[in-house]
């Protein structure tokens, strides 16, 4: 099996030249998910690329041959269809990166797709003869964030590939870009009221008026705390997106929140593909 972490060495030293630039590097845990699916008709190609047909989720990775996302990124049969991660990638309208194949996964038992409840899952990967290095920039775990639950006003921010703009089937964008927000109280939110948990809290823009979200695209992918750097959240669900007055939702990863379902998940039986 191929080690990443060396691998990601590997290329640097190689391609110093290929490393992030500006703010869009800076997450050497993003990871993409996606359909390993590519025959798409002359119809879908007219309308999009190949890339943008193909891409699903963000996740995060948190340790050697895992990523964390949100429960509704992936099952088991997307899984035995042959579903991927990439890591290391910048730009995927060019391949950027290294892919692996998702061998399993543990997806939270009580997951409920209409309420949005309970939105994590954590995804094995292994190398397999597709497993191949583009021009590929760091790969590194994100630690996960100790300590209480956040309260509001805390300065973080989301990265991804999401829509640029709410709406169905928009296209993804290629590049991978991250957005700047700061921590809400889900309750100052008329719209979400009663449909948010105690294990969920809300993020937008930093000042008032300021719109920033994640969007379609982006769910799975890293909440990540200002200073230090360790993951405080994944990419939930919201009611539109870039709305005034509205915010995103984001699962928490805290102390009470999350960290021992994840290590449980993480040391279960590689039978196991769903956990409470
Ligand atoms: N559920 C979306 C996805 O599958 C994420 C939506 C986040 N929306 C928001 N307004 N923050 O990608």
């Amino acid at each position: 099996m191929l080690h990443i972490l060396l691998l990601a060495a590997a290329i640097q030293a190689a391609e110093p030249e290929q490393e992030q630039e500006g703010e869009t590097g800076a997450s050497p845990w993003q990871a993409e998910i996606y359909s390993n699916f590519t025959g798409w008709t002359p119809e879908e190609l007219a309308e999009r690329d190949p890339w943008d047909l193909a891409h699903r989720c963000g996740g995060s990775l948190i340790a050697n041959g895992w990523v964390l996302t949100a429960a509704h990124c992936i099952d088991q049969a997307k899984v035995d269809k042959g579903y991927r991660v990439r890591l290391g990638a910048d730009y995927l309208d060019n391949d950027e990166g290294v892919t692996f194949r998702i061998d399993r996964m543990v997806r939270h038992a009580d997951w409920n797709k209409a309420e949005h409840l309970y939105d994590i899952a954590l995804i094995h990967y292994v190398a397999d003869k597709d497993t191949h290095v583009g021009s590929a920039g760091p790969i590194a775990p994100i630690p996960l964030y100790e300590g209480p639950p956040l309260e509001a006003g805390v300065d973080v921010y989301a990265s991804g590939w999401g829509q640029a703009e709410e709406g169905k089937d928009k296209g993804f964008q290629a590049e991978l870009t991250a957005v700047d927000l700061r921590t809400v109280d889900c309750a100052d939110y008329p719209q979400y009221e009663g449909k948010t948990r105690e294990y969920q809290m809300c993020a937008t823009g930093r000042t008032p008026g300021d719109d920033a979200d994640t969007c379609t695209g982006d769910s799975g992918g890293p909440l990540v705390l200002d200073d230090p750097q360790v993951l405080v959240g994944v990419v939930n669900w919201g009611i539109g997106c870039y709305r005034a007055d509205s915010a995103g939702v984001y699962l928490r990863i805290d102390n009470e929140h999350f960290r021992d379902w994840i290590a449980r998940a993480m040391a279960a039986a590689p039978t196991v593909n769903e956990l409470r």
